[in-house]
């Protein structure tokens, strides 16, 4: 499987073989470094930017503690720490970039700036989160889902939210890749666009995946192996939303309730960060607004043995390694 010199910027540009390739990587790394074999000579010496114009603890981590661990170099640009956007162009950062660094690994808003980023670069360019995609997430949740499970074909995976952003468009197609049953459950406002769920529909038809919306619950979540969700209101999002998601997303909370449909063995998984109490500012403000305790996720369900959530954020490092190891090593 060759991958190298490529970018990962969304998962439709990948095939089920590839992405396969990418999750059986991803658990070799984790292995080995579990065993305790050093990674150190698998980038040494390659230099990496990684550029944030949204806030990250994850995926900023993961990339700095994947890199370090093989060997390279990183070097952080926050979101005020660059002239991209305000003084200087993508298409010419992307030039400078690319003279400087091995690769380069971006978040921010619309997706034509990671694409344009990765058109002028001449370097791998890795999407770290953009309003409509989020491929790195990808990798380490269905990398879960298989250490979990032991396999990924014929999971039924309920996604319930705001199925219309990031999140929900990466999972959907991904479900669509790897011939998985996949349910957006939830306020039909809140489903993906329909070319997109058209494009997954056709790739389905080619692996024997499912795609499913609707917006009852009970048939959503029946016989269920994992149910997904992610936060009502994303990054870069306006504060005035706030109100009309809390409405139009309370019936689709993952409960205790929601739960009772899935199989018993099913499972809760979430990106995080997660408002499950009300041990964070923004959690405490809408509580003081609004009167609730939690949002997408009670915090029964999110401190429940179901719950993988934290397994799947350790496997954003491992995850992240392999993509970058695949595209530079
Ligand atoms: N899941 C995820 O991308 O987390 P961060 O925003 O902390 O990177
Ligand atoms: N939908 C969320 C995902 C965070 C990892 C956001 O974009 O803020």
């Amino acid at each position: 499987m060759v991958l190298k010199g490529r970018n990962f910027l969304k998962m439709l540009d990948f095939t089920p073989e590839e992405i396969n390739y990418l999750i059986e990587l991803s658990l070799q790394l984790k292995d080995e470094k579990k065993r305790g074999i050093s990674q150190a000579s698998y980038l040494s010496g390659k230099n990496i930017a990684l550029i944030f114009e949204k806030t990250s603890t994850r995926t900023r981590c993961s990339f700095e503690v994947a890199a370090h661990d093989m060997g390279a170099h990183v070097t952080y640009l926050d979101p005020s720490g660059s002239q991209i956007g305000k003084k200087e162009s993508i298409a010419d950062t992307a030039r400078v970039l690319g003279r400087m660094y091995d690769g380069i690994e971006y978040r921010g808003f619309e997706q034509t700036k990671v694409e344009d980023l990765a058109k002028y670069a001449q370097v791998p360019v890795w999407n770290g989160l953009t309003n409509e995609s989020h491929p790195t997430q990808m990798i380490a949740d269905m990398m879960s889902i298989k250490e979990h499970f032991g396999t990924l074909s014929g999971i039924k995976f309920v996604y319930m939210g705001d199925a219309r952003y990031n999140m929900g468009n990466s999972l959907m197609v991904t479900c669509a890749k790897l011939g998985m049953d996949f349910v957006a459950c939830t306020n039909k406002e809140y489903f993906p666009e329909e070319a997109l769920v058209n494009e997954c529909k056709n790739i389905a038809k080619e692996t024997g995946a499912t795609i499913t919306l609707t917006e009852d619950v009970a048939a959503g979540c029946k016989d269920a192996d994992v149910i997904y969700t992610d936060v009502w209101v994303s990054m870069g999002e306006p504060d005035d939303v706030w109100e009309k998601r809390i409405k139009d997303l309370s019936p689709y909370q993952v409960n205790a309730k929601a739960f009772s449909y899935a199989k018993e063995n099913a499972v809760f998984m979430h990106c995080l960060p997660a408002f499950h109490d009300l041990n964070t500012t923004i959690g405490q403000q809408i509580h003081d607004k609004f009167g609730i305790d939690c949002m997408e996720v009670t915090d029964e369900i999110f401190e429940s043995e179901r719950s993988i959530v934290f397994d799947e954020a350790e496997n954003r490092m491992h995850s992240i390694k392999a993509v970058m190891y695949a595209t530079l090593g």
